[in-house]
């Protein structure tokens, strides 16, 4: 099997992060979004990992290729025309045979072994509050009868979460090519739900599979929700000397923390200073420098400096905040 993966995408909603890195190598407890997609999908043991790159592309790339052994390809998204066009792009790397498409930023825990164990084709969905937002599909009897993307009057509250499963991918590449030569666009965008509406009306046959635990980065909020999540999921942190620890916390091996209350639900990446700080529910990127500090619901940068302050902070990378 293989697996397409399109990370093209700007992430407008987490600016400023997104405007230096892009949006699934940001950080979330002690790892990258981008690394709790992939890290369960090493179990499916996928011949081939397609990365549809665009935005900070490169970046991807060498994340991809320092740090995971599958056999990975890049190929490059010249342009940004919509879900539907990354995945097309995608699966010109692929032959026939099953493909499994997840979005860099659908974090799930899910059986994903299940998920493709059948020969048949799979929408991964979940209920929502605010359908609108999403892809959204009626289902009749276990299987999709109808799909909407981002609709003003959604038929239904089971949003697509951004797992899709073909078991043969020809029918879905002769859909996208459709729909491209076609000019059709939903919103603006050569739309993937548009492709697989087509195939429905076509007689292809897509089972819903309800993801109950799926984790949405999509802006600031959602990610320190997310955040939150998966600092319940680790050990401990033993607290440096002088250090004060309210659980949960992460604090990577190459941080140095001192003389402060950290937590709860606060991430450090490896190479950020924290003294003399509060912090709580916050994460702090890779090589920042927080002095003399109260934050909570903050999100700061890599290499960010923040000095003498009492903030609730959304900074970006390589930025300062200086109060001293
Ligand atoms: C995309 C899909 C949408 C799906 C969503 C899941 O939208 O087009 O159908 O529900 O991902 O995150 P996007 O969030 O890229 O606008």
């Amino acid at each position: 099997m293989k697996v397409i993966i399109p990370v093209a995408g700007v992430g407008t909603r987490l600016r400023p992060h997104t405007l230096s890195k892009p949006k699934p190598l940001l950080r979330v407890a002690e790892k990258t979004i981008l690394s709790y997609v992939l890290d369960p999908l090493l179990a499916l043991n996928p011949e081939e990992v397609i990365f549809v790159i665009g935005h900070k592309g490169s970046q991807i790339r060498q994340f991809v290729e320092e740090n995971y052994d599958f056999k990975a390809t890049f190929v490059w998204q010249d342009r940004l025309l919509g879900l539907g066009y990354a995945v097309q792009q995608g699966l010109l790397h692929v032959g026939d045979g099953p493909v499994l498409v997840i979005l860099g930023d659908t974090i799930v825990e899910c059986d994903l072994k299940e998920l493709i164990r059948h020969k048949e084709n799979i929408l991964g969905v979940r209920q929502v509050d605010d359908p609108q937002r999403f892809g959204v599909a009626e289902v009749k009897d276990g299987m999709v009868v109808s799909l909407q993307e981002k609709p003003a009057e959604p038929r239904t509250n089971l949003a697509l979460i951004g797992l899709y499963y073909f078991y043969d991918s020809s029918e879905l590449k002769q859909a996208l090519n459709d729909l491209v030569v076609s000019g059709r666009r939903t919103r603006g965008e050569i739309q993937l739900t548009d492709a697989l509406e087509t195939m429905i009306d076509n007689g292809a046959r897509f089972r819903a599979f309800e993801v109950k635990q799926w984790y949405d980065c999509g802006k600031k909020e959602a990610v320190l929700a997310t955040n939150r999540h998966f600092l319940m999921k680790l050990p401990p942190t033993s607290p440096p000397e002088g250090v004060t620890i309210v659980p949960p916390v992460y604090i990577a091996p190459g941080a140095k923390v001192s003389e402060s209350v950290i937590g709860p639900y606060v991430s450090i990446a490896d190479g950020a200073e924290v003294h003399r700080c509060i912090i709580k529910n916050s994460i702090i990127s890779t090589g920042a420098s927080i002095d003399n500090a109260v934050i909570e619901r903050s999100l700061v940068g890599m290499n960010t400096t923040v000095k003498g302050t009492s903030q609730v902070l959304n900074v970006g990378d390589s930025s300062e905040v200086d109060y001293d």
